[in-house]
């Protein structure tokens, strides 16, 4: 399936079987916004819980808190927010269209590469074994300009973001003859700063109504709360604080369904460090991050790192974890060394002293930040489409599977009567009744068999659990497993033992 049909198939996909729907559908959406169904909302709770496990419980340096959205409001001055957390935006003046100006450059960047690739791998396939990439990427004369554009336009967009050159950004796309995709022109109105921070109010009458932000990120809520946490935790450097929760950005362009919303959700940890000893933590963290991803079986070859060529104001050093989307590779999770920019910020700003006395060391000093930052809505993006299959069977069929890791699957397992009669769903409800203390099940009765399974496979449930007329004589059931379609003649006793084999939290993260 070429990759714009494989998006369009998860999309519809998300809504057919009860993932994700538009906001507010009724009347007709709301842009970049989304709510998660029943099934959404288990998948997306499940990846919470498995982020959560990973970073907080299995840690014995970090804990978890849950801090409020709304914030007194010098947070985000002191943040740099206020001040520094804009997008570049420029409109087509013909399709009236608004683009993020750094995006279009990025995108143009990134067609000249993927002619590089169509180069390599037609050179590959015509000499074969033979085929050196090394190579043929520092002899062939197509390859070598393409890289230095590439290189080009990377130094010219690294230098108009750093010198928040707006004027040189409109030159750069104009010399690089970029076209507005919807008019086709480049009709161009200069580059403008755009601040991202949703505005609100706090307060019943106008006058005493305070000015508020949405927090655009929930990594401050961490930052005001280190010494409360540190002091009433008896925190001992280095130790983390993680968090999980809703940020909120006016983002300019906000497509590609889930992957860029304009309401998310992030799964944030802070890791308070000693000065000196960040590039050794961001390593660690690296590897780390990595590892929790891979643990979840979505492909080896799916996960990139991109080392950041423009900093962040408040770091000095960074990566992103990138995931092969159906549109290719993007950011997952930024992992950040934000140095001690954040806290001395606050302390400058509260006159509040945020430091951190190290008992080894018998001095006082403000400790270093090591950050991880994963969306969860892009996560669960990055599971969902990557679980959903369409097979080949041997008779010539075609099957609609979606091969969740089975710890993530909302439903675990779907327990059937073969028929609806001859007290088969009673004894299909007992089970029901029995497992759904230990995970989610549910119960289907509806169509045939054969209908359910497939049912079931589209929804992503691990297991189907036939009960026919043999489980009344000798309390065996079938189980079928959703991704070999295997089916298995079991006692009703050792289904506890078989489901949680396969969904248990510890057999993946054991995978680290
Ligand atoms: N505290 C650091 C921070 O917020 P970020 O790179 O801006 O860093 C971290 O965001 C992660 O949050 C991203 O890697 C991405 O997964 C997610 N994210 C950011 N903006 C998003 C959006 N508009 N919609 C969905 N996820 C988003």
């Amino acid at each position: 399936m070429a990759n714009e049909d494989k998006f369009k198939k998860v999309i519809s996909h998300a809504k057919e079987y009860g993932y994700v729907f538009q906001s507010s559908e009724i009347y007709d959406g709301l842009s970049a916004v989304y709510d998660y169904a029943q099934n959404g909302a288990e998948l997306k709770k499940n990846i919470r819980d498995y982020w959560w496990k990973a970073m907080v419980q299995m840690h014995d340096n970090i804990v978890g808190i849950d801090a409020a959205i709304f914030m007194h409001p010098t947070t985000w001055k002191a943040s740099g927010h206020v001040d520094a957390f804009n997008d570049p935006l420029i409109d087509n003046k013909d399709s009236k269209k608004r683009y993020r100006a750094d995006v279009l450059v990025e995108e143009h960047r990134e067609k000249i590469l993927q002619k590089i690739n169509k180069d390599i791998a037609k050179a590959q396939k015509r000499f074969g074994d033979a085929f050196n990439e090394e190579e043929f990427r520092a002899t062939n004369g197509n390859v070598l300009r393409r890289q230095k554009q590439i290189d080009d336009i990377t130094t010219e967009l690294t230098r108009v973001q750093e010198e928040n050159d707006l004027a040189g950004f409109k030159q750069l796309i104009l010399d690089l003859e970029i076209v507005c995709p919807v008019s086709g022109s480049k009709n161009w109105t200069d580059v403008k700063q755009f601040n991202l921070m949703f505005g609100t109010k706090l307060g019943a009458s106008a006058e005493s109504a305070m000015d508020l932000y949405l927090r655009p990120e929930t990594a401050q809520g961490i930052f005001v709360n280190f010494l409360n946490v540190q002091k009433t935790g008896r925190m001992k450097i280095p130790f983390g604080i993680a968090q999980t929760g809703k940020a909120f950005r006016n983002e300019i362009v906000a497509r590609q369904f889930i992957f860029r919303m304009r309401e998310f959700e992030q799964m944030e940890m802070q890791f308070f460090i000693k000065p000196g000893t960040q590039k050794e933590w961001f390593d660690y963290w690296k590897e780390t991050r990595l590892k929790w991803h891979k643990s979840l079986g979505l492909g080896e070859d799916n996960y990139r790192f991109h080392d950041h060529e423009k900093l962040a104001h408040y770091a000095d050093a960074a990566t992103d974890i990138e995931f092969n989307f159906p549109f290719g590779f993007k950011e997952l999770e930024g992992i950040h060394s934000r140095t001690d920019f954040d806290l001395k910020q606050h302390e400058e700003y509260s006159g509040k002293k945020l430091q951190y006395f190290d008992h080894e060391e018998n001095a006082s000093y403000t400790p270093y930040v090591l950050e991880t930052s994963i969306g969860l809505d892009r996560m669960f993006l990055a599971v969902f489409s990557n679980s959903l299959e369409e097979e080949e069977l041997e008779d010539g069929k075609t099957r609609t599977v979606l091969k969740l890791p089975a710890v993530l699957a909302p439903a675990k397992a779907a327990i059937f009567p073969l028929v609806k009669k001859d007290g088969l769903p009673e004894v299909a409800k007992e089970i029901v009744d029995d497992l759904k203390w230990d995970f989610n099940v549910i119960y289907e009765e509806k169509d045939t068999v054969g209908k359910r399974y497939r049912r079931q496979d589209a929804a992503g449930t691990p297991f189907c659990i036939t009960v026919d007329h043999d489980t009344l004589e000798d309390n065996t059931v079938t189980i079928r497993h959703r991704d070999t379609m295997d089916q298995k003649r079991v006692k009703i006793e050792d289904l506890k033992a078989i489901i949680k084999a396969e969904v248990d939290v510890k057999h993946w993260l054991m995978k680290m």
